[in-house]
């Protein structure tokens, strides 16, 4: 079931207004690192209430773009908009940019001495000045959304790489985001606890929510991505419906990364 289906079919109480989500839009993005040139011109834009995934080999710059997005990295030469903002505009409030973008790291990044659902109010307290009462309720919502209110007491080091995981999620969930970028959520999980985390993640697609997922779950990007960016060395190879990247790649060089990523005993070159 395509992502577009799969919208139509949720109920009208689950789907977000135009104004809960925030499309995003990239325009000649170059990055440097000294003098290692990382992007090298990106151009890349995703529609309110789509799902992009991002795939490509290691060092490509996938990490650098979703980080250049919420200006965790400061792009050299560019444009970035996120919703009404200009993130790239020396001007822009990035405080106020910030609350609506939701991210997800590949290594969970809780707070550890703080419990499940302390995680989950420390910044809507601190940053959304809600009251604990109002924050916790939010909290508890979204750790019911994905399956963990019972555990909102545990600390981090007692729950499983899964759990952490979609506590991560409730957690980025908690600031009302309007875009959620993942950086290969599942890829330091046990395969056994995968699945749970991108159940909540096509979930999350379902209700319309803006994804910028960068995975190599090939069967999830198939499934949920509206479309599939190809990157390698730092450019835009391929760009296109998923089925159309994934399925029938035009590139050699996607065609090459897919057969080793769809064939993990393949020989890596
Ligand atoms: N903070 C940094 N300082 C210097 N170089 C960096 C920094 N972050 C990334 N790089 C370099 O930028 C390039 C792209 O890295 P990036 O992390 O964006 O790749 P990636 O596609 O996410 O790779 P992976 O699949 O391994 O996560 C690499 O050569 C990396 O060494
Ligand atoms: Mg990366």
């Amino acid at each position: 079931m395509s992502h577009t289906q799969s919208h139509a079919a949720a109920s009208p109480q689950a789907a977000k207004s135009a104004s809960q989500v925030a499309g995003v839009s990239i325009a000649g993005l170059h990055k440097t690192y000294g003098t290692n040139h990382v992007l090298k011109g990106i151009d890349l834009t995703v529609d309110p209430g789509k799902v992009v995934c991002l795939i490509g080999p290691s060092g490509s710059g996938k990490s650098t773009l979703l980080r250049c997005v919420n200006l965790l990295e400061v792009p050299n030469e560019g444009t970035i908009h996120v919703g009404g903002f200009e993130t790239t505009d020396p001007d822009v409030n990035l405080d106020a940019m910030r609350r609506h973008v939701g991210m997800v790291f590949q290594h969970f990044n809780l707070f550890p001495h703080l419990s499940v659902l302390q995680n989950c109010t420390v910044a809507p307290v601190k940053v959304l000045k809600k009251s604990k009462e109002e924050a916790e309720k939010t909290a508890l919502a979204n750790l019911e959304k994905v399956g963990l209110k019972e555990l909102k007491d545990r600390y981090p080091g007692q729950l499983s790489g899964g759990q952490q995981q979609r506590v991560a999620i409730a957690r980025a969930l908690t600031m009302e985001p309007k875009l959620m970028l993942f950086d290969e959520p599942t890829s330091a999980l046990d395969p056994e606890t995968v699945g749970d985390v991108l159940a909540i993640m096509r979930q999350l697609a379902l209700e319309g929510m803006t994804m910028l997922v960068v995975t190599h779950e090939m069967g999830f990007a198939r499934e949920v991505a509206d479309e599939v960016v190809f990157m390698d060395g730092g450019v835009v190879v391929e760009h296109g419906p998923a089925a159309d990247v994934i399925g029938n790649p035009q590139h050699q060089r996607t065609k090459n990364f897919l057969s080793r990523v769809l064939d993990p005993n393949a020989v890596e070159i």
